[in-house]
């Protein structure tokens, strides 16, 4: 049988850099397998309602991820793209998956305590619930693997004990599921975030002048990429906002375009602006064809509305099944 993946993106914003590298690719590699692998790729909406969102917009965001997958090449033929809401059988299982989890581990999550801090006013118990329907998106499908960013580790870490608590106390056979890693990234890459344009931390949706939209025009991406805080071209030691624009360097033109850069900069120096100019132009020439999609699914809502009502179907007959089989095996009548 073929082994399940999926994924999922909450509807906060646009796609950038960051989910791109840290989830998007390996939702890409993992559709092109499809002798091996079944992929389900969602919106998370019901996530997007866990922290503050304007509900005169949230629909056309949640459309607008769609579009987004649709333009960078997820193909509806191979994958179920689908809305998080549209398959109720996630909230169902989560609340059954609530029964094995202790409110003690989910207060503790690092993920939780950040949106503590972060929304001091908002900690509801759709909060505590976050990981729990994350387990339950994920184990619907009895999916094994999940291309996410590294951040999501924690959540992934509490999938696999309600998995093993479903096992062993119902008789379940759910995988324990595993965050899946791209292996197009550079070797250091693959287990770290994306950076963030301003030098420190990672490439973030809340942070800004931190993060390139797939949306963003050469214009856009030229000055965002000038921002990055450089300092003379010359130095022994390769820090800060420089070792951030060689990141890029490395993920968009190459390690060896990287190792030259910096054997310039503990040489005769670097011009930051020809450096930052090339860098751009490389990084919107991997965004102009998803922009060109993009634009052309926009002039399509028919064919977008097709791909949400028939992924919603094939989700719904995969999450169905496991949940009868949960119900049952629970004593449910
Ligand atoms: N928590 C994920 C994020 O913030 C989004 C998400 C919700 C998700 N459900 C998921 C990711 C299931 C992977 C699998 O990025």
């Amino acid at each position: 049988m073929k082994k399940r993946v999926l994924s999922g993106i909450r509807a906060t914003g646009r796609l950038h850099l960051g989910n791109y590298f840290g989830a998007v690719k390996g939702m890409l590699d993992l559709q092109s397998r499809s002798a091996e692998y079944e992929t389900f790729y969602m919106v998370a909406d019901l996530h997007t309602l866990t922290t503050p969102h304007d509900k005169e917009t949230l629909k056309q965001a949640v459309r607008d991820i769609i579009i987004d997958y649709l333009a960078v090449g997820l193909n509806p033929e191979k994958s179920a793209l689908f809305i998080q809401s549209h398959v109720p059988e996630h909230l169902e299982l989560a609340y059954y998956f609530s029964t094995v989890a202790t409110v003690a581990k989910m207060q503790h999550l690092p993920t939780f305590k950040d949106k503590v801090k972060q929304y001091p006013e908002n900690v509801t118990m759709a909060l505590l619930n976050y990981p729990i329907l994350m387990a339950s998106d994920i184990l619907v499908y009895k999916a094994g693997l999940v291309p996410v960013g590294i951040d999501q580790e924690p959540h992934l870490e509490v999938a696999r004990e309600i998995a093993r608590r479903m096992n062993q106390d119902f008789g379940m056979d759910f995988p324990e599921p595993k965050r899946f890693i791209d292996k197009s990234l550079p070797a250091g890459r693959q287990g770290e975030y994306i950076p963030s344009l301003t030098g420190e931390g990672k490439m973030s949706k809340t942070v800004e002048g931190s993060y390139i939209n797939l949306t963003d025009s050469l214009g856009e991406i030229k000055s965002k990429i000038a921002k990055i805080p450089t300092d003379s071209g010359q130095g022994s030691e390769i820090l800060g906002g420089v070792k951030t624009l060689m990141e890029f360097v490395e993920l968009f033109e190459g390690k060896e375009k990287r190792n030259e850069l910096e054997n310039q900069y503990r040489g005769k120096g670097l011009r930051y602006g020809e450096i930052k100019s090339e860098l751009s132009e490389t990084i919107f020439a991997e965004l102009e064809p998803i922009q060109i999609r993009r634009k052309e699914l926009e002039t399509n809502p028919e064919f977008v509305d097709k791909v949400i009502g028939e992924g919603a179907q094939k989700a719904r007959r995969v999450a169905a099944r496991t949940v009868a089989e949960v119900r049952e095996k629970m004593g449910l009548a």
